[in-house]
């Protein structure tokens, strides 16, 4: 029977059934009486009957297609999460006695066993006011589980609302994410951009570093798209590096590109030619032909004392074999960024003001499948340099007025070390986070243990989809509450003292379980969930939008990019052009 409870093929119920229905055509020519040919029959009807269970059971859990929901009646001020209901101590007990008991998971229709099952005549529309989206909302579940799905729902209603900017950063362009924002964006009439380095030509173009302050957060911003497998040396030599050319671009009075703080770090002529700009910024004379020799004489000449530019002058005196080996990690961090077909997108063009003015949809595309790490590069910069527009925003009359929403799919692909500082000052600048990842391991990576602790800790609202495996799903089960079970513990206890005596006995005892077992996560069917918030958990189900309206989406000049998505959905392996 351990087949039906867990929806594996029922290999020994059919071998058994078989067996009998054969033996049952060699016994009918065998005279019988009546009641050994009934009890015969009786019991090759119970295993027929477990057979088909266990067939369907495993069809229901195999080819899985949960109801689709159709749900585009949406108001501007609540969200919409699913259908389903509060998961009391009472379901998580009915539960446990359900498979105590038969081994199985509790029906929710004739073949359909799911959890939800020993709650789901409550089932009703789960709505969240459209202020709870102000605290975050995150996603997790494993690959499959319908989180793209989920933040796709949120996302939408975002868009329909129309009550501000949204922008959804989406690594790796999934279609359904894109034909639904697409076509919610034409619906509502909103400015729509999208950022895809893909198809540059139709692309906006944003420079990653607008929104910097100062040169220490330019170091900040580029540390996380360094290798940080290599030898610390090799990623804090360039980072001093970039640092002088910051500093020494903002005293000249440069915009930060990543293309120029790149020239000006390894191009010897533009390094000089940058400080003999500075020496002019200081009023040092220089002579017409520009050579480190020369800036280095007029700036001694000078007498002046500039910290900056002693700083610059020992940097430009520095052997160029060395400089190369201990940079050449600064080449491979750029890898993708600078030099490639898209790369003219980061000049700039597009700013954060306006698309938070024009009250417009951005979708930020990084291509996972085909980029891999240069899209989470990108979209780490991304992230980056919209935070700090959200830095601005903070305080503002604005920030009080008009929310942001930000939609960020696979953060654990995009975030980086200064994530959390940037979420908690998210609140106060009026954005509203929708987050989803796969697995804890994989924010931990980049946030460390306590630093997932304290994302979690920020989030108003999570929605855990199917975990993938125990460990995942244990550390998801720990962020529930416990509660004191009353368990019925019967049958016979023997008292070892007495030596024999013998006495049948039925207990209540409490026992501190789980209001959410980690094995039940492993058993969520796709668009299901357990949704927590306030301390108060629901079992839900999260709708599927009807498809996208792909009229509009021809209409608003995206057609041929939908195509050329869906086709990179079925060819995983497109080389990168
Ligand atoms: N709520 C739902 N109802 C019906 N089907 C769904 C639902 N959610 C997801 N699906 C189906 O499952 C597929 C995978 O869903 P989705 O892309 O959201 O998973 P995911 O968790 O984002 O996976 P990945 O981590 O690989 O991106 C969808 O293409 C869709 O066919
Ligand atoms: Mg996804």
């Amino acid at each position: 029977m351990a087949a039906l409870a867990t929806g594996k093929f029922p290999m020994a119920e059919c071998v058994t059934a078989g067996l009998a229905l054969v033996g049952g055509g060699v016994l009918v020519h065998v005279p019988l009486d009546h009641t050994v040919l009934t009890l015969y029959l009786l019991w090759v009807a119970t295993l027929v009957y477990r057979t088909i269970t266990g067939l369907s059971r495993f069809v229901a859990w195999r080819y899985h297609k949960p109801i689709r929901v159709q749900a585009r009646v949406f108001r501007p001020d609540r969200l919409r999460l699913g259908v389903g209901f509060a998961w009391a101590p009472k379901h998580a007990t009915a539960l446990r006695q359900y498979r105590r008991e038969t081994g199985e998971l509790p029906l929710v229709d004739a073949f359909t066993p799911a959890l939800h099952a020993v709650g789901a005549s409550l089932s009703r529309p789960i709505h969240l006011p459209a202020a709870a989206l102000g605290d975050h909302l995150a996603i997790q579940g494993m690959t499959g589980s319908g989180k793209s799905v989920a933040l796709t729902s949120v996302a939408v209603q975002a868009v329909l609302a129309n009550r501000g900017p949204v922008v959804a950063i989406e690594p790796k362009g999934d279609p359904y994410t894109l034909s639904q924002i697409l076509s919610a964006a034409h619906a509502t009439g909103r400015k729509l951009y999208l950022f895809s380095p893909l198809v540059p030509e139709m692309s906006a173009a944003i420079n990653p570093l607008s929104t910097a302050q100062d040169p220490e957060e330019i170091i900040a911003r580029l540390r996380p798209i360094f290798d940080r497998s290599r030898d610390p040396f090799f990623i804090n030599t360039p980072m001093r590096a970039i640092l002088l050319a910051a500093r020494l671009q903002q005293r000249v009075g440069d915009r930060w590109r990543l293309e120029t703080l790149y020239r000006d770090v390894m191009d010897p002529d533009a390094r000089v030619q940058l400080m003999a700009r500075y020496l002019s910024a200081l009023a040092i004379p220089h002579a017409s032909q520009i050579t480190v020799e020369s800036v280095r004489d007029a700036y001694r000449a000078s007498g002046m004392d500039d910290e900056l530019a002693r700083d610059a002058i020992r940097w430009l005196g520095i052997r160029e074999e060395y400089r190369m080996e201990t940079m050449s990690n600064l080449d491979t961090a750029v890898v993708g960024l600078l030099g490639a077909r898209w790369s003219h997108l980061f000049h700039g063009g597009m700013s954060w003001d306006d698309i938070d003015h024009e009250n417009a949809v951005l979708l930020v595309l990084t291509h996972s499948m085909q980029l891999r790490d240069i899209s989470h590069k990108i979209a780490r910069l991304m992230l980056q340099d919209l935070m700090g527009y959200l830095a601005r925003r903070q305080g503002t009359a604005r920030a009080a007025r008009v929310p942001l929403t930000v939609c960020i799919d696979e953060v654990a692909q995009v975030a980086y070390p200064d994530f959390l500082t940037h979420v908690a000052l998210c609140r106060a600048a009026g954005a509203r986070l929708v987050m989803a990842w796969q697995s804890m391991a994989g924010l931990r990576h980049t946030l460390g243990d306590d630093g997932v602790q304290e994302l979690l800790d920020n989030i108003g609202t999570v929605l855990t989809m199917r975990a993938a495996n125990i460990q995942n799903a244990k550390d998801i089960a720990e962020q529930f509450t416990t509660y004191q079970m009353r368990m019925v513990q019967g049958g016979a206890s023997q008292s070892y003292q007495s030596g024999k005596q013998t006495t049948a006995t039925r207990r209540v005892v409490h026992q501190e379980v789980a209001l959410i077992d980690p094995n039940w996560l492993l058993k969520l069917p796709t668009g299901h969930g357990f949704l927590a918030r306030a301390g108060t958990p629901y079992k839900i189900q999260v709708p599927m939008l009807p498809p996208a309206d792909r009229t509009a989406i021809e209409f608003v000049g995206y057609g041929d990019l939908m195509t050329l998505f869906e086709e990179e959905e079925t060819d995983d392996e497109t080389p990168v052009g």
